[in-house]
Parts: structure tokens; sequence; C-alpha cells
């Protein structure tokens, strides 16, 4: 619990952070909903300068438009056998067969049941992606109306047909290769809803490329680096190439226009941050596997969320969005207010891992295929 109690409850809706019961009880109570309808009452910005005056922005532009790549061109004629897939990933999440189950839900597990949730466990992530991708669909539309800069208007407009790609990968795996989507995560839908509402065209950027941007960059590397499934590889390899630009426009332009904002208006990013990043840690939670499974949620969740592979995989989500706060100067702003909230969430110690302004070059797998072809 810390002091600044008061403050939590206006964040995240309760006082502490860990506080198991509150977070569980955010559900998603529509299951079957097709249609999800936020407001949005942000002003579009026509600009009628349409001088080139973001070097760094217009090289990020340029390397969007000829790294496209097109769907179609994966190896969606790969046989994939989702048994074999998910037992090979099983221990990926740090939920598994390691574990210590005794006293747990899991006591007394054979095989059995380590495949069911393993295999739960991939159709869920894969569906909570999908979710992700169409927030970030949203978001970048929102952007190219939203942001005051023609450089930054011509770069989001290529993102938006990024996401569309990323969307229509994921839903495909999900369709032809996998069973048993789930609907989106309702900790996961709270930050979109909070995203697409708010109306500071910078907050759009805080929160979809830095944080939930930064989150998904760590977490397909992960399973990229863990799949042994060749087409879920491919696939993710390239949405990684695309997802590194984008991280990298958040953080140049949010540097530009931090650089002039007071210490309240800093301060008021430093907590959107740290919500962003509360919300991201609870829908990792996967609470929705656990109950489609006929378990006790609450004492599954405890049971993985204390083993110790599990701590290490949710740490390593945040990767990405520690260093790009630190670049921001989010993280020791306003007497490290942030510095101190990321330390009670167990993920400081990334602060000084590389951040992603230039990590995009790298990445561009798209382009190391056309070299090679
Ligand atoms: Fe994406
Ligand atoms: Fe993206």
């Amino acid at each position: 619990m810390t002091s600044d109690a008061g403050l939590n409850e206006r964040l995240i809706g309760r006082d502490d952070v860990n506080d198991l019961d509150a977070i569980l009880a955010i559900t998603n109570t529509d299951v079957d909903e097709v249609e999800h309808r936020v407001r949005a009452d942000s002003d579009a910005i026509f600009t009628w300068d349409y001088s080139r005056s973001r070097p760094a922005l217009v090289k990020l532009y340029d390397k969007a438009k000829t790294s496209q790549w097109n769907a179609d061109d994966l190896p969606w004629d790969t046989e994939v056998d989702q048994e074999v897939v998910a037992r090979n990933n099983m221990n990926q999440n740090g939920l598994g067969q390691n574990m210590e189950t005794a006293g747990t839900p899991f006591e007394n597990w054979g095989d059995k049941e380590w495949q069911a949730l393993a295999f739960e466990s991939q159709n869920w992530t894969l569906s909570q992606f999908m979710h992700g991708e169409q927030g970030a669909l949203m978001c970048t539309a929102q952007i190219v109306e939203t942001v005051p800069w023609i450089d930054a208007k011509y770069y989001a407009a290529t993102q938006v047909m990024d996401e569309a790609r990323h969307v229509e990968v994921f839903a495909r795996y999900l369709d032809t290769k996998l069973n048993g989507a789930y609907p989106v995560n309702a900790h996961l839908k709270m930050l979109l809803d909070d995203i697409i509402a708010d109306n500071r065209w910078d907050m759009t950027y805080l929160g979809m490329q830095i944080m939930v941007e930064g989150l998904a960059l760590a977490a397909f590397g992960f399973m990229h680096q863990m799949t042994t499934e060749p087409l879920l590889k491919k696939l993710l390899r390239y949405v990684m190439s695309d997802e590194a630009r984008h991280v990298a426009f958040g953080v140049l332009s949010l540097q530009e226009y931090y650089a002039q904002l007071d210490a309240a208006e800093i301060r008021e990013r430093q907590e959107f941050a740290f919500e962003a990043a509360v919300r991201m840690r609870d829908r990792f939670m996967q609470q929705e596997t656990f109950e489609r499974l006929g378990l006790n949620v609450k004492e599954a969740v405890k049971a993985a969320q204390g083993a110790p592979d599990r701590a290490i995989f949710q740490g390593l989500l945040f990767s990405k969005i520690v260093p790009n706060c630190k670049k921001l100067g989010l993280l020791d702003a306003g007497d490290g207010w942030l510095r101190e909230r990321f330390t009670e969430l167990g993920v400081i110690a990334f602060e000084d891992w590389s951040d992603t302004s230039e990590e995009y070059t790298l990445l561009d797998e798209v382009a190391k295929d056309r070299a090679s072809a």
C-alpha cells in the first residue's frame, strides 16, 4: 500500500494495486457483443503548413512506404497441429509443470490438464493480440485526424494500413489454424476505451504507441523466440518489423511535444502511463482461461502469479516500455513519481535496456527478406 492510496482509487479504481478481488471483479459482462461504441470528442485538425520540417518522421515515413507487405504472402498452407504447438509452448508464459502446485487448483494435474491449459492460453493470447491490433487500428486512424503536424499525419496513415494487416493476420490465424477465440479481455478493453476517449492527441500516442505497442513488441518477440511453428514465427516477425516503427513514431513525436509541457501536464502523462501499465499487468493474469477450464479463478490466478517463471515473463513484457518512458523523461519528472510506481510494479530493472527510437532498422525483416530474394 502506498501513500498514493486516494490517487490509486482515482486512477485505477482501487486503493491497492494488487487487490486481487478488485482486479478479478472486472470482467467482460457481454461476451456476445458484436459492436462496441466509444465516444471520442477530439478535434480533427487540418494543417495548412505542408513543409517537411521533421526529418526523423520523414525518414520513418519513407521506411514505412517501402516496408509494406501482403498478408497473403505468408505461408498459409503450413499445416498447424495446434496441440503440438501448444505443448511446445507449454512453459513459455511461466505456467506449467514446473510450478509449485501443492494446495492450488493445479494440484494433481497431469499431462492432459496442462495440455488443456496450454491450448487455452495460446488461443487467449492470440485473441488478445488481435483485439489489441484493432485498438491500434482505431487509434492511428484517430491520430491522422488529431495530430497537428503534416509529417505525423503522413506517417500515421501508413500505420493505419499496417494495423489493418495485423488484425487481418491474427484473425486469419485464429480462424484457420486454431479454434476457440476469446472475447476481448475487460482490462484491455478498459484501457483501449480510455485511450480512444481522451481528447488530447498526445495521450493517444502515449497509450497506444508507447504503452500498448511497447508491450506488444516485447510479447511478440517472446512468442517469436519460443514458438516452433513456422507460420506463426514468420507472422510474428513481420508484425514486429512494423511494430518497431510504430513505437519509434511514438518516441520521436512525444520527445518533441513533451519538451514544451509544464510540470502539471507531465504529471498527467505519468499518471496515464501508470494506469496503462496496471491495466496491462492485470490483463496478463488471463482470468478468462481459468474460468473456461472451470477452475476457482482467484486461487488459480494467485497460484499462477506466484510461479517464479511467471514473474520473469510478466516483467519482460515491460522491457520496452520502461526505457522508452525514461527516454521521454517520464520516469524521473516530478521527483520520480513514475519511477516509484514502476518500482512497485517490479519492472524498474529494465530502465537502461535499449529504447526503441532506432531499433526499427534492425528489426526490419521484410527488407532483409527482399534483399536476399
Ligand atoms: Fe500492430
Ligand atoms: Fe502497431
